[in-house]
């Protein structure tokens, strides 16, 4: 019952990822992205596999996909700055770039040192957004690097921290709220948000902690339909043969929505949905989800 030699060596060259390919994990920087601003900012390290932005007083910086998306499973492996982060913001967000824009921001807003890291996030459909929550995370984000992941079909719309989903946006369509449907390319940027981004905008940027350094990983972009649709959805996208379009993707499974109402009960620090001073009545989404 022995292996044949042929599939012995298959079998070892899938193993040491001698296949021709590099494996996922390790896939470079200069594959699927490149740097958009702050180009003296960028550090490249580990041929590539990582990337180091820093942010200094004369610059962030921030880098885009080549190719933008009409649907997919997104990722990118973050470490974000340590010790005294107040008024720095580290991004991944997907954005379309257009006038009425669509987008989905991971926001991370730094802080004094030794007070929690909050992760904002938001979504835009047709240039309307002011849809932020505000979590904190349960681990410490600057000691090692985590996933963060954001799920796009016609359906549901996932940001999730490693396996865990935190938040969802639906299809709401049908009573009048515009869902995300124009191509979008995946970004990510370390800036100074120093006016808005800590307490408020009350806790300002603490330049003698500079420069700040936050560490990215993933890039690998396997699981996205690409597409050049601005107007309009990519309806080649939404097909079934992707298999994050998939009826197993249009809601969260019991075990996910457990982890989720986890999050939400536990770690939840900000829901538009529920600030009745900035919206006394509630936009149509909140009371559906
Ligand atoms: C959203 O749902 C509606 C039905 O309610 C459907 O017609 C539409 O194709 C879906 N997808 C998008 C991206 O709007
Ligand atoms: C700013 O950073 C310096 C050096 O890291 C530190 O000594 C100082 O206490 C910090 N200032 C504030 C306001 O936290």
């Amino acid at each position: 019952m022995g292996l044949s030699l042929p599939s012995f060596f298959a079998i070892l060259f899938l193993l040491l990822g001698v296949n021709g390919e590099i494996l996922a994990g390790d896939t470079s920087f200069d594959a699927n992205y490149y740097v958009t601003w702050g180009n003296n900012n960028v550090l490249s390290l580990n041929g590539g596999a990582e990337i180091q932005l820093s942010m200094d007083k004369s610059s962030g910086a921030g880098f885009a996909s080549k190719l933008s998306y009409g649907s997919g499973f997104f990722h990118l492996r973050i470490k974000l700055p340590d010790k005294d982060s107040a008024g720095v913001v580290t991004t991944f967000y997907l954005t379309s770039h257009t006038n009425n824009h669509d987008e989905l921001d991971f926001e991370f807003l730094g802080n004094r040192e030794g007070r929690p890291y909050t992760l904002q996030t938001n979504v835009f459909s047709n240039g309307e957004g002011n849809r932020e929550q505000r979590i904190h995370l349960w681990f410490d984000p600057t000691a090692d690097f985590h996933d963060y992941r954001i799920l796009w079909n016609q359906h549901l719309i996932v940001f999730y921290v490693d396996d865990i989903p935190f938040r969802v946006f639906k299809n709401n369509t049908n009573i009048g709220v515009i869902y995300p449907t124009q191509a979008m390319r995946i970004e990510a940027s370390l800036w100074d948000g120093d006016s808005w981004a800590t307490d408020g905008g009350q806790t300002k940027t603490n330049w003698s902690a500079a420069p700040f350094k936050a560490h990215y990983q993933g890039f690998n972009i396997d699981d996205g339909c690409s597409s050049t649709a601005t107007q309009g959805p990519s309806e080649q996208c939404y097909s079934s043969n992707f298999w994050w379009n998939q009826e197993k993707y249009w809601k969260l499974d019991s075990n996910q929505q457990k982890a989720y109402e986890n999050v939400r009960t536990n770690f939840m620090t900000y829901d538009y949905c529920s600030d009745r001073p900035r919206f006394p009545n509630p936009p149509p989404e909140c009371l559906q989800q």
